[in-house]
């Protein structure tokens, strides 16, 4: 079954091939990064409007790719929630008219949910049941995947994305956006114990993240160095940084899937594509013997093959929407409807 996905939450205007979601026979993505810099963030009118203009380009280009018509395109699944209603909504109305003008069934995906069936593609053996930290710009999960489409949402951040505390730290030290993955670069060859941060806890939560304390520590360590005229060294603030992060993901993951008793743990989002954090938990999982999965690079950040992969599974679970189809900018990933 061939499906052609659509994403575009954000600042990606990305369309996809996917074969029963797992095999990419294409993969677009357009992005927005040069027009939002200026700025140093996405701005939400910015983004729809190049929504707007890169989305039949990009879709034509995937089909193309692909080696396909809307003919031998068996269903289209769109992105349709969580994210930027203005950016969703250019998606979903595409998707919509063009199921209806080819008469295809239109399946709506869960943002979050895509992002973790990333892994379906880059390891195409994978199955649920397992354990997915899922760290993007806006969330930051720990998720029990029970099934395909079945979902426990066992960990969650109380304030903060990591993604956002990511880019937060990293516009505070001017580096351009997007910052964490500049952020990021910049720390390789830093000392990650050259800075100190907390490391916070949520009090009887085990599973649960508080980053907006390890945020402000940074903002005010940069402020208060920049007012005494004290140099920082990016490489060295930025590598204890994200350790400080890194270290909470990791800790809470960990703790989760020895509660829970799952012995495959698979990371999903933006964040995932961190260095540390990759590095990190594959080194904890080979020392207690846990299975990890990682996303290929180019499926960690916003894409539509996820949206193809996840788009599937929803399909033979019976999700389709109608015409009345509208997008969200909030939904939990455990209680997804349309
Ligand atoms: O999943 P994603 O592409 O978009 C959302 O759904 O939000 O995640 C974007 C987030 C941003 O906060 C970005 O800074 C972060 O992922 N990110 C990274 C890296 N690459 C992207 N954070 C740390 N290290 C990276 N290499
Ligand atoms: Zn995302």
């Amino acid at each position: 079954m061939k499906l052609l996905a659509i994403e575009s939450s954000c600042d990606d205007t990305a369309a996809a091939v996917v074969e029963d979601g797992r095999k990419v026979l294409s993969n677009i993505v357009a992005s927005q990064v040069d027009a939002h810099i200026v700025y140093g963030g996405v701005v939400p009118e910015i983004a729809s409007r190049m929504h707007t203009e890169a989305i039949h380009g990009t879709v034509s280009e995937a089909l193309r790719q692909a080696g396909c018509t809307m003919d031998d395109v068996d269903a289209i699944a769109v992105t349709y929630a969580p994210g930027l209603i203005g950016a969703l909504l250019i998606g979903v109305s595409f998707a919509k008219g063009l199921a209806l003008s080819a008469d295809k069934p239109l399946i709506p995906v869960h943002h979050l949910r895509s992002h973790i069936a990333a892994n379906y593609i880059t390891t195409p053996t994978l199955q649920p049941p397992f354990l997915a930290l899922v760290v993007s710009g806006g969330h930051s999960h720990i998720v029990h995947v029970k099934d395909y489409t079945e979902f426990e949402v066992i960990g969650r951040t109380m304030d903060d994305a990591a993604g956002e505390c990511m880019d937060k730290a990293a516009r505070a030290l001017g580096l351009p956006y997007p910052g964490g993955l500049n952020l990021d670069r910049a720390a390789q060859n830093g000392d990650p114990k050259a800075y100190s941060f907390p490391r916070p806890r949520v009090d009887g939560r085990a599973f649960d993240f508080s980053f907006s304390g390890l945020k402000t520590a940074a903002v005010n360590l940069i402020h208060n160095a920049a007012q005494k005229n004290e140099p920082i060294s990016v490489a060295d603030f930025g590598a204890s940084y994200i350790h400080a992060v890194v270290r909470c993901l990791t800790d809470n993951t960990l703790r989760a899937a020895e509660t829970v008793g799952e012995t495959r743990i698979a990371l999903a989002g933006g964040v995932s594509a961190n260095s540390v954090l990759r590095r990190e938990m594959t080194d904890l999982c080979r020392r207690k013997g846990l299975e990890l999965y990682i996303p290929e690079l180019k499926y960690c950040g916003d894409n539509a093959a996820m949206v193809g992969a996840q788009g599937y599974y929803e399909f033979l679970n019976g999700k389709q929407a109608d015409l009345s189809l509208n997008a969200y900018a909030t939904m939990p990933i455990d209680e997804a409807y349309f």
